[in-house]
């Protein structure tokens, strides 16, 4: 309950707590969204396949026969997650040190106190604040081509329209502040919270630190990954990646039905961490020694 006097009343509200309740819900959600899309972009590692059957998946390309995926519900995902970012930040903004005098008021208090969690709570503040534009450039992108997420059109994005340093300062940002918020919310609503709390605390701050570094490691790989394939795809910016299981269908010469199907391998490998990247791409002109 939050007191307020106006004209010599005083004024009770709850709105401030159930606002606060808002910001731990919608934190909570995106801290494990985050947890669960860096898992996602990071199956690039496992290959070029791996990362396309992980988009047409999020695509629900296993409800069309044919295996097309539906743009359309990785555009109301991402409506989804960007309404909930926006609505985050809205209630994070409320605690931001906005003026000179509160900045300094919680520095000096940070430098007095040399408490940790008041220092994580700092970092907070600046990872959110980066995240307001960088988050945003990214989902608006993502928002309208809902349909560009594959092996070669997300690499291009990354090395040939050089998103990778936003990628790169946005990777670091929101894997503090997501492994930091829920930290922090395990803290505040007592969550997971031992007989003793000294211990529990400890053994907290010990898997916060060993998510941030997990998630910082295969986030950094996926990234790399990402930027030599958009490298070595840089003369064909724009092309799809090929799955490989393309129907062709025989021209109808005699007027009947058309004949059966013939399916096509083809055998494009991924340079991705199964130890066979320098391996030239069946579809790469460059053969390795020439790069
Ligand atoms: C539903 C919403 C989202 C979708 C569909 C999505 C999709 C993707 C895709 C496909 C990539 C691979 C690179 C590319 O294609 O350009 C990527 C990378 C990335 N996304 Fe998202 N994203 C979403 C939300 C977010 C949010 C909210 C954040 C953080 C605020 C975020 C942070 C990142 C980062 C840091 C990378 C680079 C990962 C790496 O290190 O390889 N994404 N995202």
């Amino acid at each position: 309950m939050e007191r307020l006097i106006v004209n010599d009343r005083i004024r009770t509200s709850r709105i401030p707590a159930r606002l606060d309740l808002a910001q731990s819900g919608t934190g909570l959600v995106l801290g494990l969204f985050m947890w669960v899309h860096m898992l996602l972009v990071a199956s690039i590692l496992l290959g070029k396949g791996a990362f396309n059957f992980v988009a047409k998946t999020m695509e629900l390309s296993f409800l069309s026969d044919t295996g097309h995926g539906y743009p359309s519900a990785v555009f109301f995902a991402v409506l989804g997650v960007f309404s909930l970012f926006i609505i985050h930040a809205a209630l994070g903004v409320r605690k931001f040190p906005i003026s000179w005098k509160q900045h300094t008021i919680i520095r000096s208090q940070m430098g007095m106190m040399n408490h940790s969690d008041t220092n994580l709570w700092y970092w907070q503040v600046v990872t959110g604040f980066i995240m307001f534009f960088l988050g945003s450039a990214h989902l608006f992108i993502m928002l309208t081509h809902p349909g560009q997420i594959d092996p070669y059109l997300s690499a291009d994005r990354v090395f040939s329209s050089t998103m990778w340093p936003l990628y790169l300062v946005l990777l670091v940002c929101v894997e503090l502040h997501g492994t930091i918020g829920l930290y922090r919310l395990c803290m505040k609503w007592g969550w997971f919270g031992g007989k003793d709390p000294v211990k529990s605390r400890e053994k907290l701050k010990m898997i916060k630190n060993r998510a941030t570094i997990f998630f910082l490691v295969i986030g950094l790989l996926a990234l790399l990954v990402f930027f030599i394939i958009g490298w070595r795809h840089s003369d064909r910016v724009g092309e799809p990646y090929n799955s490989g299981h393309t129907t062709v269908e025989a021209p109808a010469i005699t007027g009947t039905q058309p004949e059966a199907v013939t399916e096509v391998e083809s055998s494009e490998a991924a340079p991705a961490l199964s130890g066979d990247h320098g391996k030239p791409d069946a579809n790469d002109h460059r053969t390795a020694n020439e790069e």
